[in-house]
């Protein structure tokens, strides 16, 4: 918009002088230079058209790779090439199109802000009436009315529209049904650093540490199942207290599920899943970086704050004959969400 434009937009109603007066519009390279212009335009148009190519590759990968084939990527893990890929392109593409329009807004529109006088919003009667006149005509020449065929049929018609999206819906997997009812912990499962697969000995952890975990054998049972799920399911934290700190544990009468204050607990939170590491030594309380939700880990797990209703499945743990942790047996109730009752 030019400055002349501008101020005509920006005068009050008293004389010229603009009510709001703007600071003076300062101009860009690319206002100034035709040739920064079209640089930054062949810039923004190259980020589309690579943004668009990253949707081709989506595509591609999605109908070649296909969905059993793995690769490790080290310390993150083993993960399915098709996600890594698909989630990749699509991401790439997402952001590219958002730099893009960033670029062009701040290199190629106008910059120079201008201000306009306020008027009443509201139409007049008159045009009210004419606009509810056209369109009753438009609603009785459309034949809506009259065509009870076709508005039934057309109604039909878009009451089913939104079942492909529902139907969709079956590629987000099976319901877990008693699938989280157990998990691969046994008898014996040797207990390992998660990162680095090290079996864990009670000397290695202090009063206050907090080490993540899993089964020793997970590996292979995830090879074999190709999947992620017995990861996400054994997922564990330890927790190291001193013995008299620990007020209650999930453990019939008679019986411990420490071993001299070190606890095993579920990782995954049982409000919606999210996996859970922050642990206070002081409180004992392990919160959920989700909702909040606050368990106390020195109290059986216990929830005191947050919308987690249900508390964190401890799993019952010992040493074996090398001195290594291990478990004393499989979590005694379901770990994960709770949204699916479980009665
Ligand atoms: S997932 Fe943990 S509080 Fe919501």
């Amino acid at each position: 918009m030019s400055s002349d434009h501008g101020k005509t937009l920006s005068t009050a109603e008293h004389g010229d002088e603009p009510a709001f007066p703007l600071p003076a519009h300062r101009h860009r390279l690319t206002d100034t230079s035709p040739r920064a212009a079209r640089r930054a335009e062949r810039q923004v148009a190259g980020m589309f058209v690579l943004s668009a190519l990253l949707i081709v590759a989506f595509i591609a990968a999605y109908v070649a790779i296909p969905t059993s084939t793995f690769v490790n990527l080290g310390v993150i893990g083993i993960v399915q090439l098709s996600n890594l890929i698909l989630g990749a392109t699509f991401g790439l593409s997402i952001l590219l199109i958002g730099i893009g329009a960033i670029q062009w807004a701040k290199k190629l529109m106008s910059d120079e802000e201008v201000t306009d006088e306020r008027h009443p919003l509201g139409s007049p009667q008159e045009d009210r009436d004419e606009a509810l006149a056209a369109f009753q005509m438009g609603v009785t020449e459309s034949g809506f009315v009259e065509r009870k065929i076709v508005r039934r049929t057309l109604i039909g018609a878009l009451a089913l529209f939104p079942v492909p999206l529902i139907v969709l819906l079956k590629d987000m997997g099976p319901l877990p049904g008693d699938s989280l009812r157990n998990t691969i912990w046994r008898k014996g499962s040797r207990i390992v650093i998660d990162v680095t697969g090290q079996p864990v000995k009670p000397q290695d952890m202090g009063v206050g540490t907090l080490i993540s975990a899993s089964p020793e054998d997970l590996n292979t049972i995830q090879e074999e199942q190709g999947n992620q799920n017995e990861r996400a399911k054994a997922s564990i934290i330890l927790v190291r207290m001193a013995p008299d700190e620990i007020r209650s544990q999930q453990s019939p009468k008679g019986a411990t599920w420490d071993y001299q204050g070190i606890l095993a607990f579920s990782k995954i939170c049982t409000h919606v899943g999210c996996p859970i590491a922050l642990y206070q030594k002081a409180t004992h309380h392990l919160l959920c970086p989700c909702h909040q939700s606050t368990f106390d880990l020195a109290d059986s797990g216990n929830v005191v704050f947050g919308p987690a209703n249900r508390r964190m499945p401890q799993l019952p743990i010992t040493v074996d004959s090398e001195g290594y942790l291990v478990a004393q047996g499989d979590f005694q109730e379901p770990v994960g969400p709770s949204f699916w009752e479980r009665g």
